[in-house]
């Protein structure tokens, strides 16, 4: 049995839940393995949409489990909302989902710190986090004198270590005055513990469940959340989230070694777009954009924020797919461009007059780079009908053809709307040689 990794190549939204919802069946269990309800995954089913901000996209597929693996901060509100979300729509959780009791659990305090530290000082760019709290709870995770994991909400010593942290935190809210006032530590303490209870039929060791599952042949998916540029270690720094959301994140994450992974597919939009600060040397901010923006609807899905809008970054996604082991690609969202006369890729960065391909480590480097396009012609035809590469336009073949080129991956999905059946599985028609 072959397990599959799905990695993000851009700043997040790439459309990664459509496409491991649509991979589900051929999997026993899915596993998100890092990030938190930062994440915005949509799965469109028939006339239904579900956004997915902390349930594995695997969650519509009743005969898949689906795993919150260690290495994601968890909000337990979000999660029981969203588990209540899909019970009202008919799809129950209580045999499908399985939650570590590793994972660390979002607390108000982190909700209140990602605030203060969001706000930016004079002259400098907020990282513009979804504030879910993500990167304080991480910070806590590490740190580890303030952190609770799941299975910490139901143990003896919660209320006494609630009280702790709280001593701590509201020392630090104070002197910052947020609006959130002082954190009461008794009533917090309840209020997690009711949470704990709510969640407690589904917490589980899942490392010694995954180890045993993977041992017996059973076959895993790998759902990625955010995107590799985003990455801590190997992203835009300091303007990434707090986790490894590129393809070496995935052991520490889930606790599967990597002989446990077989093949990674690296899901990438068409064009680029980003959410929050940090550079973006593709960026369209003009006319296209827009144009980018209203047809990709390009509006967050956890924050609603409006999403910057550019060309295809070629140089940054062959980074990203080297650096997650990228086998083969899965280009999305080719729809929205297909209005569009001329269409852009950039094959290079020109740094101080030289030609640079690869990506830079800093970010004032990154700020400083100018993109060297090639152009194309575009299509002009509608392809949301198509269902096989012979149905697509030569040049929207061409621009696919020529993006798996300049990566030297071939492209094995091509998805031309959010319908499950708006998805091309294609052979070597538009792999990279030729
Ligand atoms: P999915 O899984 C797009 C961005 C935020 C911000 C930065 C840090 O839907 O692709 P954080 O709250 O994580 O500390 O914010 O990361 N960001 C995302 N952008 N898609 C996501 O997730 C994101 N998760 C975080 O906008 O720039
Ligand atoms: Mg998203």
């Amino acid at each position: 049995m072959s397990n599959l990794c799905v990695i993000g190549l851009q700043w997040g939204d790439e459309a990664k839940g459509k496409l491991v919802d649509l991979m589900t069946e051929r999997f026993d269990i899915v596993v998100r393995y890092q990030g938190g309800a930062n994440a915005g995954h949509t799965v469109v089913d028939g006339d239904q949409t579900y956004k997915l901000h902390l349930v594995p996209s695997g969650i519509l597929n009743q005969s898949v489990t689906n795993v919150v693996a260690p290495g994601v901060v968890l909000h337990p509100e979000t999660l029981l909302g969203e588990i209540r979300g899909l019970q009202e729509r008919g799809v129950d959780v209580a045999n499908n989902l399985m939650l570590s009791e590793r994972a660390h659990v979002v607390f108000p305090w982190h909700v209140e710190e990602d605030k203060i530290s969001n706000t930016p000082e004079p002259g400098e760019e907020s990282i513009g986090t979804t504030l879910r709290g993500i990167g304080p709870c991480y910070r806590d995770k590490v740190g580890r004198k303030h952190a609770l994991r799941l299975g910490d909400l139901l143990r003896d010593d919660f209320a006494e270590r609630v009280q702790q942290i709280c001593q701590y935190k509201n020392r630090f809210l104070k002197e910052f005055g947020t609006e959130g006032g002082t954190l009461d530590a008794a009533e917090i303490t309840a209020h997690y513990r009711e949470l704990g209870q709510q969640l407690a039929p589904l917490v589980a060791d899942t490392n010694h469940f995954l180890l045993d599952a993977v041992e017996q042949g059973k076959s895993v998916l790998f759902e990625g959340a955010q995107g590799a540029l985003l990455d801590v270690d190997h992203g835009t720094y300091p303007y990434v989230t707090s986790s490894n959301s590129s393809g070496v994140g995935v052991p520490s994450g889930s606790g599967l070694p990597p002989r446990w992974i077989h093949k990674v597919i690296g899901v990438a939009k068409c064009y680029s777009t980003r959410v929050g600060g940090g550079p973006f040397p593709t960026e369209l901010d003009n006319d296209i954009g827009e144009h980018i923006r209203q047809l990709g609807k390009e509006f967050g899905t956890t924050t609603g924020r409006p999403r910057r809008c550019g060309w295809f970054d070629a140089v940054a996604v062959r980074y990203t797919a080297r650096l997650s082991g990228v086998d083969a690609l899965s280009m999305m969202m080719l729809d929205v461009l297909s209005e569009l006369e001329e269409i852009k890729i950039c094959t290079a960065y020109k740094i101080d007059g030289k030609l640079v391909t690869d990506f830079p480590s800093h970010v004032d480097d990154l700020r400083d780079v100018e993109p060297v396009y090639e152009s194309m012609p575009g299509w002009q035809q509608d392809v949301t009908g198509a269902r096989s590469v012979d149905d697509l336009p030569e040049n929207a073949v061409n621009y696919v053809r020529r993006i798996s080129q300049l990566l030297g991956i071939p492209v094995e999905v091509i998805s031309i709307g959010p319908d499950r059946v708006q998805t091309i599985f294609c052979e070597e028609a538009v792999s990279l040689v030729g």
